[in-house]
């Protein structure tokens, strides 16, 4: 029954209490328990205790409800049932066989105690329950932070308030922002959450409070400043234009006011007259930019303009008008001063028209001062005018007189000196001599630089007697400035070109043109193809170039001539061969290219993809063996009297025409054959008689 006490102490020790109490026990004076039955006793240990750190100790009494019999004490015995941490503590309890019970140092949780209580032959028990709670929380009140706590807003511009940063150990629940102080406005500015707008803000200074409550209602609160300026409004700069001087007539006139600014714009405009001038006048537009003043008299008049803008702000500027009494200056005449007028000439151009006036010139007058002989104006109330009559040799006045409206005049002479033209004959120029070579296609003589000092009007080109008639004159070109001949051949040209004036003066000049043969003329090959020129298109034309050059001569070799083109059936092709090297061009022997030639067809005559009918050089050259001419046309050879073409090779492809043969040689042998000829036939003949021999003479006359 006490092991529960002992428990909590020692084992050894609580192994010698254990025997203390069985001897007690055994050794007890007592009525034997063992003959009487026990009683209960209703104990009571009072209600559960509920404490809270940090009270840590509590006291527990035992009450037993029956009264102990007289004499009779009862014995307590307090014991740990349960801890929060398990351990039985013994320095937990004090007075642990008391009916009262100190408990300490108790830690949170929930314990059990039980005591029992012992009488004589009585025994009863009761637990009771100790709830140790935590230690309440402390609540730490939230700190409100606003950022920024000063700013500065400009209007139109908003702003905002940060309350976002308040601190709080727990949670901050609430936020409240309220307008503490400010300027006077319909709506004071509020809010609740954690960020404050600031919108529609008037200019001021404000002071705003955030309020902030935590999850344990703790509050807490901060103040910012806010100082709101006003947009700025520049005041706006009045300009009352330029000071304005007029002249009567001149009575009106209009300030323009319009030049002056605001950087929000200006919601007024006021004129008002200033000064010390008392004339009234008539004034219009006084609220606007522009002012209009009429019926204005001489005087000074000083305006005012007043700008106001939409914050109230103003600004002045003065303008003065200086009205002067009416000036008006004499119009000017102006003339050409003196002019020159060649003759013949039927007329003066009198011209005034740089003439001029402050207002207006309402007049012109022209006439005539002097001059050799009296001439009709024309126009002579304009500006400009003219002279007409015979107009002679000698010097002419005339004045021009201008009038304004209030009848001022000016007055200017303009003097005209007429001169006898003078004309010079003119001066023929034909072009100068020069010397041109073959071919040319064209030759000019150019008698354009021909002067005369009024101008040529006829040019007249002649063939002087000593020139080649040769030389056809085209496009009428005879009576122009520059000469065209075509057609040309060697020799020398002579051309008078006689050029005429106006007034029939005329003069002439002579040039000459030296047309020189081709320096080539020799070389050039002409070949005759067999095809015909409807069918010979460019590129035929490119590629035969191409296959004389690479495939029939191996020198290098230039066109002398594009294809030339002399009969309609056939092709005549006239071309030249240069060597040509780094530093010079040499042009080769047209004989001995001719001779290439036709060693080259005589062996193959497809090498130019046309067939060739001639190929000789364009001059023949040939020397007909020396017994002859070539004849220029046919290239063929003309043998003198006596000679002749060598049968065998004229009837040869490609040879060349010669005078190989004397007709006297040929006649000789003719004969000596003839002779022969006949001779053996005689022969045979006599021979046939004998019938022997007519198989042998048949056969021999075959022969
Ligand atoms: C004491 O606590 C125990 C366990 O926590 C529980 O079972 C018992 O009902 C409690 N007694 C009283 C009187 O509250
Ligand atoms: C606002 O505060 C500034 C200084 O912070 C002060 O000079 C000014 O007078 C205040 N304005 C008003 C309207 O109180
Ligand atoms: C708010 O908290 C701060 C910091 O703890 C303290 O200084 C201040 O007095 C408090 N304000 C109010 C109104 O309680
Ligand atoms: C706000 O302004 C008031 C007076 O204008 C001043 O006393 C206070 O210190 C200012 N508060 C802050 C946070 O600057
Ligand atoms: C003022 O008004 C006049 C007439 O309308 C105009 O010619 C001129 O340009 C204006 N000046 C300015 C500065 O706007
Ligand atoms: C008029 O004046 C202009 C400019 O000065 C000048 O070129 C012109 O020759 C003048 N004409 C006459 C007819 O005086
Ligand atoms: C022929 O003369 C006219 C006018 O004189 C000229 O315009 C034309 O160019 C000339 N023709 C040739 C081919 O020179």
């Amino acid at each position: 029954m006490c092991h529960p006490a002992i428990g909590l102490i020692n084992s050894t020790f609580r192994e010698s209490i254990l025997f203390l109490v069985i001897f007690f026990q055994t050794a007890s004076p007592f009525p034997s328990t063992t003959t009487n039955k026990i009683k209960p006793l209703t104990v009571s240990a009072g209600k559960g205790r509920i404490i809270q750190l940090p009270v840590n100790d509590v006291a527990l009494s035992a009450f037993v409800v029956q009264e102990p019999d007289k004499g009779e004490t009862y014995h307590y015995t307090w014991s740990m049932v349960s801890s929060p941490n398990g351990d039985k503590d013994k320095g937990l309890m004090e007075g642990k066989t008391l009916d009262t019970v100190k408990l300490k140092n108790l830690i949170a949780g929930g314990y059990i105690f039980k005591v029992t209580v012992t009488g004589d032959n009585k025994f009863g028990e009761s637990t009771v329950n100790v709830t140790v709670l935590p230690p309440a929380r402390m609540n730490t009140s939230p700190v409100a932070i606003i950022k920024p706590t000063n700013q500065v807003i400009k209007l139109p511009n908003s702003g905002v308030l940060d309350g976002s940063d308040s601190t709080d150990d727990d949670k901050i629940v609430k936020y409240h922002w309220e307008e503490v102080n400010g300027p006077l406005q319909e709506h004071s500015i509020s809010g609740d959450s954690s960020m404050l707008k600031l919108q529609n803000l008037s200019p001021g200074n404000y002071t705003f409070k955030l309020t902030v409550t935590d999850s344990d209602g703790a509050v807490n609160s901060s103040q910012a400043n806010v100082t709101v300026h006003k947009e700025t409004d520049y005041p706006p700069k009045a300009n009352a234009g330029s000071d304005v001087v007029i002249h009567l007539p001149v009575k009106s006139v209009i300030l323009y006011g319009n030049a002056s600014t605001d950087d929000k714009g200006i919601v007024s405009y006021e004129w008002t007259k200033t000064g010390d001038t008392d004339i009234t006048n008539d004034v219009s537009g006084v609220r606007t930019p522009f002012l209009h003043l009429k019926d204005l008299e001489v005087g000074d008049y000083t305006y005012t303009l007043k700008v106001t803008d939409a914050s109230g702000q103003s600004s002045s500027a003065d303008v003065h008008v200086f009205v002067k009494p009416e000036t008006n200056q004499p119009p000017k005449a102006v003339t050409e001063k003196s002019i020159e007028v060649v003759l013949p000439a039927d007329n003066i151009v009198l011209d005034g028209t740089n003439s001029s006036d402050d207002s207006k010139i309402i007049t012109f007058a022209w006439s005539q001062k002097s001059g050799p002989s009296q001439l009709e104006l024309m126009n002579s109330d304009r500006m400009v005018a003219a002279a007409r009559g015979k107009l002679k040799e000698g010097i002419y006045t005339f004045q021009l007189l201008v009038k304004d409206a209030d009848g001022q005049t000016g007055t200017q002479l303009l003097t005209v000196t007429t001169k006898k033209h003078a004309n010079l004959a003119p001066v023929a120029n034909a072009g100068g001599d020069k010397v041109v070579y073959l071919p040319v296609s064209s030759l000019v003589f150019d008698g354009s630089n021909s002067k005369d000092d009024h101008g040529i009007v006829k040019y007249k080109w002649s063939r002087d007697q000593r020139s080649l008639a040769a030389g056809d004159i085209v496009n009428g070109s005879a009576s122009h400035a520059v000469l065209q001949l075509i057609n040309l051949v060697a020799g020398r040209y002579i051309f008078t070109l006689t050029v005429v004036d106006v007034e029939g003066l005329s003069n002439s000049d002579s040039a000459s043109v030296i047309v020189k043969e081709d320096p080539n003329k020799n070389n050039i090959i002409e070949l005759l193809l067999n095809t015909d020129i409807h069918d010979f298109s460019e590129e035929n034309r490119v590629r035969f170039s191409f296959i004389v050059q690479f495939n029939f001569i191996k020198n290098c070799f230039e066109k002398r001539k594009v294809v030339k083109l002399l009969l309609i059936s056939y092709l005549h092709v006239q071309f030249l061969v240069k060597i040509k090297t780094k530093e010079s061009e040499k042009v080769q022997p047209g004989v001995d290219i001719v001779a290439l030639l036709r060693r080259k067809l005589r062996q193959n005559s497809d090498i130019l993809d046309y067939s060739v009918i001639s190929i000789d050089t364009l001059v023949c050259q040939n020397k007909c063996s020396g017994h002859g001419r070539c004849e220029l046309k046919t290239k063929k050879c003309i043998c003198d009297a006596f000679w002749m073409q060598n049968f065998f090779t004229a009837s040869l492809f490609l040879y060349e025409s010669n005078c190989d043969w004397s007709i006297i040689y040929v006649v000789i042998i003719s004969f000596i054959l003839v002779i022969t000829v006949t001779g053996a036939t005689w022969l045979v003949i006599c021979m046939c008689r004998s019938k022997r021999y007519a198989v042998f003479v048949g056969y021999s006359v075959f022969f």
